[in-house]
């Protein structure tokens, strides 16, 4: 793949949008390339974390391709706007636990992926926003949704009306970094939280916790609530609860 490089290591796979020229800039190409790469991984089997990252020191992903999106008509941009929603929504639902590693400017789009991923891992050099309306836009690929859903309606809404860029530690303040790290540590850190994401840990649990925290966000308490006892109790079709209390109680930990 030109665009999108793929690590696999133990368990865990890192993906890197590789445009540094354009600041990583994602076209419909990239878009397509990301789709495809999500699915690949997703199927594989052997990969339970993806770390999502940008190529280069200075950005994650700089936003949509502006160059491509200037003469766009409306059924093209609409278009333009469903590819995005799709790859962001690919990697949302995956099986994968997703991480992405913030190194640098993550804009528009760029943090429209970034909201997609499960956890978010920030450089101290990071630099966070949605400027679309500056553009004439607004965000095209989840942001209006995902980031009232992080930080709550107000904050998104100045967030999004005004454009505003913030910081690594305004990010940590609002919720929106789980944790901040010095530029030459982040790859280190997001991979050491896929391994602890990963050691002796029942993929099937990790699995159901993922849907229901996501489902259960769209949906009353009173039904987020219903779905976590379903799940639970489904959980006991298969072997992963028997071998993991019976490791704890022989006091040992849990090979799944
Ligand atoms: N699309 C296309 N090209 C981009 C880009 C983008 N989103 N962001 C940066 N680039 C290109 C620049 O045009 C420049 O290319 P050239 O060298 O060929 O001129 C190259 O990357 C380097 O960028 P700068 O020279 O601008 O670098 P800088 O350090 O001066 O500024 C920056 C960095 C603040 C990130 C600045 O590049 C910038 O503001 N980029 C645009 C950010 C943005 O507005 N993103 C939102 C896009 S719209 C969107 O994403 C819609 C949606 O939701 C679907």
């Amino acid at each position: 793949m030109a665009e999108i490089q793929i690590t696999k290591k133990e368990g865990y796979a890192l993906l890197t949008i590789d445009r540094p020229k354009a600041l990583n800039a994602l076209n419909k190409d990239v878009l397509t390339e990301l789709k495809a790469a999500i699915s690949e991984l997703n199927s594989a089997g052997d990969i339970r974390v993806v770390i999502v990252t940008g190529s280069g020191e200075k950005a994650f992903v700089a936003g949509a391709d502006i160059a491509s999106m200037k003469d766009m008509t409306a059924d093209e941009a609409t278009a333009f706007a469903e590819l995005g929603h799709s790859a962001m929504n690919r990697l949302s639902d995956s099986g994968m636990v997703s991480i992405a590693a913030i190194n640098g400017f993550a804009l528009g789009g760029g943090m429209e992926l970034a909201l997609a991923c499960d956890i978010r891992l920030l450089s101290e050099n990071a630099k966070m926003g949605l400027p679309e309306v500056t553009l004439g836009l607004i965000p095209g690929f989840g942001g209006t949704q995902r980031l009232a859903r992080i930080v709550g309606q107000g904050v998104a809404t100045e967030l999004i009306l005004t454009g505003d860029m913030i910081d690594a530690s305004r990010a940590r303040e609002l919720g929106l970094a789980n944790h901040v790290y010095a530029p030459g540590d982040l790859l280190n850190e997001a991979e050491a939280l896929a391994q602890k994401i990963i050691a002796n840990k029942s993929r099937p649990a990790q699995r159901a916790a993922k849907a229901v925290i996501q489902q259960g966000l769209d949906l009353a308490l009173i039904a987020g609530l219903q779905k976590e006892i379903i799940e639970f109790g489904e959980l006991f079709d298969g072997p992963d609860p028997k071998t993991g209390m019976t490791a704890f109680l022989e006091k040992r930990k849990a090979d799944f």
